[in-house]
C-alpha cells in the first residue's frame, strides 16, 4: 500500500565514513570519451585550456569529482605509455584495435592526463599494462611520474617539460586480466601480480596504493585464489559489474524500453548487493582486519549503442532509468563502506553510463550527472544507521522493495537522506522516524523526477530532466513524512536550528 514504507534513521549511530572516492569516475581511450569528450587539442575552436575542454572540466568540478581512472579498461593492457610522451606531432599513430579500429594518435598521454587531474582537482588512478606489457615498462612508468632524483626516467620527464614529479597514489596492476587483459587463470594472474607489483616502487614521499585486478561479477573463485595467493601484496582489489537488462548479445535500448525492462534493470542493479556481500565474505576469510579494500572500478548500465553509431564506441543515451541505477548503486556502496573504498562509474563522457554527453561544441548533462550532483553531500560524511520496511514494487509476479534509502551526517552536522522510488507506476509515501535528534531542525530538499520512463536530456532539450526544489516532506511528531513521485530520487537536508 502507499503508506507501507517505514524508515528508522538513527541520527546518533554512525557506521563509518562514506569514502569520497565512491563517487569516482573512469575514462578510457574508447570512442569519444578521451578524444572529443575531454581532449579537443589546443587548436580547437571549442573553448579549451591546453587542449582540455573547459565546459567538461567545469561540470565535473561542480561534482567534486574525487578520482579519475585511466587509460582503461581493456585499452590499459594494450597501452604503451612511452608512445604518449614527447612532442605531440612526433607521437605514434596507431589503431585502437579493441575499440572501433580507429586511429589513436597518442596526443592524450601521461602529461595530458595528469594535467587533467590537476585541473579537475582530483586524484589520478592509473591502470598499468600486465596483459601485453613488461615488468620494466610498468616499473619505468612509475619512475617517470614519481621519481625526483637522478635517473633515466626522471631525466626523460624533465626533457618533456615537467621538472617536478607528480604525486600519484592509485595504481592498478592490470585490468580484467581474466578477459581482455590476457585471458589468464587466477593462479597465473596472482603470480604475475606478485611479480609486477614488486617493481611498482615508492619514491621519496610518494606512496603507491596498489590495486589488483579482481573478479568479473560473480567469479568467486577468482576472488578466492587472488586473495589467497596475493592478498598480502595489495591495498585493494577491484570488482567489475555492469547492469545489462538483456543479454550481452542483445542488451536492449537505452531509450526504448518497457515497464518490464525497467523492472529487470532495477533487479539486476540490486544484484550488486549480493556480489558485494559474497566477495566481502571471501575477503574476510583472507583479510579479517579489512586491510584490503574492495574497489568497484567499473559499474553502470550497458545498453545497445545508439542506432547509427560505431558499435565499438559504446555511445548510449541516459534516461531516468539510469538515474535510478546510479542512486541504487551508490546506496549499496555506502552500505558496504566497511570494505568498499572506491567506485568508478563507466565512463565519464560519451561512453556507457556517462554523466556528460558532447556533440561538437555542445554539452549535455545526463540524469546520472544530476544524481552525482545531488548525492555529493554524502562524500566524506558519516553513514547513519538506517533500517526500514518497504512497500513492494511488483511486476509480472516478482517484487522488489519500492524504496531505497541512505543517510549520512556531514562535518557541519547536517544530515542528508537520499531516497529512491524505483517504481515507475506509483508514488511512494515514506514515514521517516528520526531518532536521536537533540533539537529542532529545518528541512529542505531536491528532487529528480520526470513524467516519462524514457525521459532524457538531448542536445535539443538539454534540461528536460533536471533537479527541482522538493516540497513533499512534512514534519510530524516522530520525524517526517515524504511523498516521492513515481521513479524519482530525493535528497533531504536537515539542519539543526
Ligand atoms: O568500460 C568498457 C569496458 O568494459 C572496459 O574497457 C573493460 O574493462 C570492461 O570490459
Amino acid at each position: 500500500s502507499a503508506s507501507a514504507n517505514r524508515v528508522i534513521i538513527q541520527t546518533d549511530i554512525g557506521r563509518g565514513t562514506i569514502n569520497p572516492n565512491i563517487y569516482g569516475h573512469f575514462a578510457e581511450h574508447l570512442g569519444r570519451c578521451i578524444y572529443e569528450g575531454f581532449w579537443v587539442g589546443e587548436d580547437s575552436p571549442i573553448p579549451n585550456t591546453k587542449g582540455i575542454r573547459n565546459d567538461v572540466v567545469e561540470a565535473l568540478r561542480k561534482l567534486n569529482i574525487p578520482v579519475l581512472r585511466w587509460p582503461g579498461g581493456c585499452f590499459a593492457d594494450e597501452y604503451h605509455w612511452k608512445d604518449g610522451i614527447g612532442p605531440r606531432e612526433q607521437r605514434k599513430e596507431m589503431i585502437n584495435t579493441h575499440w572501433g579500429g580507429v586511429v589513436e594518435n597518442n596526443h592524450f598521454g601521461t602529461h595530458e592526463f595528469l594535467l587533467l587531474c590537476e585541473t579537475l582537482g582530483c586524484e589520478p588512478y592509473i591502470s598499468g599494462n600486465v596483459g601485453s606489457g613488461t615488468v620494466q615498462e610498468m616499473s619505468e612508468w612509475v619512475e617517470y611520474m614519481t621519481f625526483e632524483g637522478v635517473s633515466p626516467m626522471s631525466k626523460l620527464r624533465k626533457e618533456n617539460g615537467r621538472e617536478e614529479p607528480w604525486a600519484l597514489k592509485y595504481f592498478g596492476v592490470g585490468n580484467e586480466n581474466w578477459g581482455c587483459g590476457g585471458n589468464m587463470r587466477p593462479e597465473y594472474y596472482a603470480d604475475l601480480y606478485r611479480q609486477y607489483q614488486t617493481y611498482v616502487r615508492n619514491y621519496g614521499e610518494n606512496k603507491i596504493y596498489k590495486i589488483a585486478c579482481g573478479p568479473n561479477s560473480d567469479d568467486y573463485n577468482w576472488m578466492e585464489v587472488v586473495m589467497r595467493e596475493a592478498g598480502r601484496y595489495m591495498d585493494a582489489i577491484s570488482l567489475h559489474y555492469y547492469t545489462v537488462p538483456g543479454t550481452w548479445k542483445e542488451k536492449g535500448s537505452a531509450t526504448e524500453f518497457t515497464a518490464e525492462d525497467w523492472f529487470v534493470t532495477m533487479k539486476k542493479t540490486l544484484h550488486m548487493d549480493e556480489l558485494l556481500t559474497k566477495h566481502k565474505a571471501i575477503m574476510d576469510r583472507h583479510d579479517p582486519d579489512k586491510r584490503v579494500a574492495l574497489i568497484v572500478d567499473e559499474w553502470g548500465t550497458w545498453f545497445d549503442v545508439e542506432p547509427g553509431t560505431n558499435p565499438g564506441f559504446l555511445y548510449q543515451q541516459n534516461t531516468m532509468r539510469d538515474a535510478l541505477v546510479a542512486g541504487l548503486n551508490l546506496h549499496l556502496f555506502h552500505n558496504h563502506n566497511d570494505r568498499v573504498q572506491m567506485a568508478n562509474i563507466a565512463q565519464t563522457v560519451n561512453v556507457l553510463q556517462s554523466v556528460i554527453l558532447t556533440e561538437g561544441a555542445k554539452m549535455v548533462l545526463t540524469p546520472t550527472y544530476h544524481v552525482f550532483d545531488m548525492y555529493k553531500v554524502h562524500q566524506g560524511a558519516e553513514r547513519l544507521e538506517t533500517h526500514g520496511t518497504f512497500a513492494s514494487y511488483a511486476q509480472g509476479g516478482e517484487a522488489l522493495e519500492q524504496v531505497s534509502v541512505s543517510a549520512s551526517r556531514d562535518a557541519q552536522g547536517r544530515i542528508h537522506i537520499s531516497l529512491c522510488n524505483l517504481d515507475p507506476g506509483s508514488e511512494a509515501k515514506v514515514e521517516l522516524d528520526l531518532r536521536g535528534l537533540a533539537g529542532g531542525y529545518a528541512v529542505s530538499g531536491t528532487v529528480l523526477a520526470s513524467s516519462g520512463m524514457q525521459d532524457h536530456n538531448s542536445f535539443d532539450e538539454p534540461d528536460k530532466v533536471a533537479p527541482q526544489a522538493y516540497h513533499g516532506a512534512e514534519k510530524n511528531e516522530g520525524g517526517l513524512t515524504a511523498v516521492l513521485p513515481p521513479m524519482s530520487l530525493v535528497v533531504l537536508e536537515l539542519r539543526e536550528e
